[in-house]
């Protein structure tokens, strides 16, 4: 019986962290559709009143392009927490965990 222990355990942490970046990706979603969606769009395509108001082409708007999904997820983030241009940053509110979630939404949008 005492061998099964370190199984268990490991299963249990397994389980663990599975949730966990279930959660985070869960919350990736609320997080985008919330903070990114105004000028992305909740499809990730870009919000065209935004890129009227803001003045920028229709491409930078659009996440789903080549452009963006051919990034890393590491550039990505760098891009998402120090901002661009008129991108803003967002280091300051997200962890880089909740940036990663927001990546994988993204990601997920484009399949
Ligand atoms: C006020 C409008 C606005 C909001 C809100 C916004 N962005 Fe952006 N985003 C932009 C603009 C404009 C660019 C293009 C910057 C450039 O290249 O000049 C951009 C660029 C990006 C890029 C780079 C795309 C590429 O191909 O390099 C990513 C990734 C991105 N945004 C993700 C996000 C995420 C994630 C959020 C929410 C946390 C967000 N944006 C919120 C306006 C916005």
């Amino acid at each position: 019986m005492k061998r099964e222990k370190p199984k268990l355990i490991i299963l249990c942490l397994m389980i663990f962290i599975l949730s966990f970046s279930l959660a985070y990706a869960e919350n990736g979603k609320k997080i985008y559709d919330k903070k990114c969606a105004s000028c992305h769009g909740k499809d990730g395509k870009g919000n065209s009143a935004m890129v009227k108001m803001l003045k920028v082409d229709a491409s930078l708007l659009d996440l789903l392009d080549k452009a963006t999904l051919d990034k890393s997820d590491e550039e990505l983030i760098s891009i998402i927490s120090k901002g661009m241009n008129k991108m803003p940053a967002y280091g300051k509110e997200l962890k880089d965990e909740e940036i990663k979630g927001i990546i994988t939404h993204i990601r997920s949008l484009s399949k």
